[in-house]
């Protein structure tokens, strides 16, 4: 999760965010070197004294300088696409997961399971333990094996929400009349918090998202204690 004067992206916990990851350092040094020389071009044009009393065009630098750029360019577009393409592969899940957006909270399905469902409500402020995390827990987690390829379903049941966990890399839109689709893998055990990211209304702030990634064999145990 985030904390204090965390302003970059998080820590991955699936390859997919590594992938992300290094995509924005990538894009971020590129950003640095074109705003310094810019910024570089653009004082020293506030710091000098030549002019050019017959300058009327300049078709070779202008050819120049609309051409390199373009190759700059290609070299975020690319990666991007390639990541664009990556996160959208399906690849053999283990476990289809449902959820489903309310007004304000999420629900989930694991229809692999004799369709075990439950709600997950924010724990409120008054209920939650000295150690809480406010505002991003909830009474009852997502629990899901570590290293499985995992499939969720998204859809929401009144208004537009986005399930979004920051850590996995996903952020899907659940939307009603709509089941959306995407897949994560979880590399290493923890708990991976995540937020609505649809302005769905007044307690828009207040429906997050907790998974708890923990080993297969955990996951087993806990799923077969459901019914
Ligand atoms: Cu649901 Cu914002």
């Amino acid at each position: 999760m985030a904390t204090w004067l965390n302003l970059g992206l998080q820590d991955s916990a699936s390859p997919l965010m590594e992938q992300l990851n290094f995509f924005y350092d990538h894009t971020m040094l590129i950003l640095i070197m074109i705003t310094i020389l810019v910024g570089y071009l653009m004082t020293m044009m506030f710091f000098n004294k030549f002019t050019n009393r017959f300058l009327l065009h300049g078709q070779t630098v202008e050819v120049i300088w609309t051409i390199l750029p373009a190759i700059v360019l290609m070299f975020i577009a690319l990666p991007s696409l390639r990541l664009l393409y990556l996160l959208d592969e399906i690849n053999d899940p283990a476990i289809s997961l449902k959820t489903v957006g309310h007004q304000w909270y999420w629900s989930y399905e694991y229809s692999d399971f004799l369709n075990i469902e439950f709600d997950s409500y924010m724990t409120p402020l008054n209920e939650l333990a000295i150690n809480g995390f406010r505002l991003l827990d909830v009474d009852n987690r997502l629990i899901l094996p570590m290293n499985n390829q995992i499939r969720i379903l998204v859809s929401a049941a009144d208004v537009l929400h986005s399930w979004t966990v920051p850590a996995l890399g996903v952020k899907i839109d659940a939307m009603p009349g709509r089941l959306n689709q995407t897949n994560f893998l979880m590399n290493r055990p923890g708990l991976f918090f995540g937020q609505c990211s649809e302005i769905c209304g007044a307690n828009h702030s207040f429906m997050p998202i907790v998974i708890e990634s923990v080993p297969t064999n955990f996951f087993i145990k806990w799923i077969s204690n459901m019914n």
